[in-house]
């Protein structure tokens, strides 16, 4: 049975007397093991998704089943460990190893268990010289870690992770992609995560799936978005505007010309250097890949073939 099962989950929001459809029709499922990375420019529709799934957010439409229950029901909420966007699962006047057994007893486990968890949790992260401090005297990045270590205090089976890596220095980023990769593996826990951070999410994800103005653009196994990475090309802005003709020209290698203060050419991977040739001896301010662009990958802007 898959873990995480959605199948067409719609979502509005009124703002100002009027409707906005935010998630339209999203399918898809995780199994157990498997880490999905959902990915989308601001505003796509992520977390509104990710709450659906957590059961902190009913949709309008469709069902959304974990283990084949209602998410919002208590009984599948100790399946779930959740960490939404900005650190807000914890409590800032507390100490870091108070908020694990807060938390872990109010999922269900008993005072003593929540302690040897959390000072079990503690080591493993290296974290246990910070176990007195305040949430609040802590950095970003330690809350981060964190607010992790809280949502796994009960051991759930699917772990909701909004943007885990904000605020993670790159050791620490490391440290969390080979750990989340662990347990997914290790002890067959489902990972739901969304991230702006494109490398991070194409090594560690198994899955994927692109969403676009609230709609499943994309969604399929993790070669498939390496190949879609594959397949872009670059952005190529000259100091000046070109005249027509030349511009024309210029088209046949690649996608589009936008003439703005600059030229700015999207050109496919093969037909660089002649381009670059081509432009000669314009003055080239910025040559960019689309491939390692999250925000250009995903607003389409990749050459089609
Ligand atoms: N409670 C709400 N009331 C009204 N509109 C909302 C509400 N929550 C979200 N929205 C709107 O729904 C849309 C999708 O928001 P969502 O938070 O799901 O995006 P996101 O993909 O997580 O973006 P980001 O990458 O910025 O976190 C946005 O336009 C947002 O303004
Ligand atoms: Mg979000």
């Amino acid at each position: 049975m898959d873990s995480v099962s959605i199948s067409e989950v719609s979502k509005k929001y009124i703002y100002k007397g009027k409707a906005h459809l935010v998630v339209d029709e999203i399918s898809f499922d995780i199994r157990p093991g498997e880490i999905f990375g959902l990915l989308g420019v601001n505003g796509a529709g992520k977390t509104t998704t990710i709450k659906m799934i957590s059961g902190l957010t009913i949709p309008d439409s469709g069902t959304v089943r974990i283990f084949g229950l209602d998410p919002s029901n208590s009984k599948t909420q100790k399946l779930i460990g959740t960490i939404l966007e900005g650190n807000r699962n914890l409590y800032w006047q507390l100490t870091a190893l108070e908020n694990l057994v807060y938390f872990g007893v109010l999922k269900g486990m008993s005072i003593a268990a929540a302690r040897k968890k959390g000072a079990a949790l503690m080591e493993e992260f290296q974290f246990d010289q910070y176990k007195d401090l305040l949430v609040q005297n802590m950095s970003r990045g330690m809350q981060q870690k964190l607010a992790i270590k809280v949502a796994l205090m009960h051991e759930p089976k699917v772990l909701i992770l909004d943007e885990p890596t904000l605020g993670l220095d790159v050791p620490t980023k490391d440290f969390f992609s080979r750990f989340i990769s662990d347990i997914a593996k290790n002890m067959g826990i489902s990972i739901l995560l969304t991230s702006h951070d494109l490398e991070f999410v194409g090594r560690t994800s198994n899955s994927f799936g692109v969403i676009q103005n609230g709609k499943l653009v994309k969604y399929g196994k993790m070669q498939e978005l390496n190949a879609w990475i594959d397949d872009s090309g670059y952005r190529v802005i000259l100091a000046d505007e070109l005249g027509g003709d030349e511009a024309k020209q210029l088209e046949k290698f690649g996608g589009k010309v936008i003439q703005e203060n600059h030229a700015n050419f999207l050109v496919s991977k093969e037909h660089l250097y002649q381009f670059l040739d081509a432009v000669k001896p314009a003055n080239i301010i910025n040559i960019k890949s689309l491939a390692n662009d999250l925000e250009e990958l995903l607003l389409n802007t990749r050459l089609e073939k």
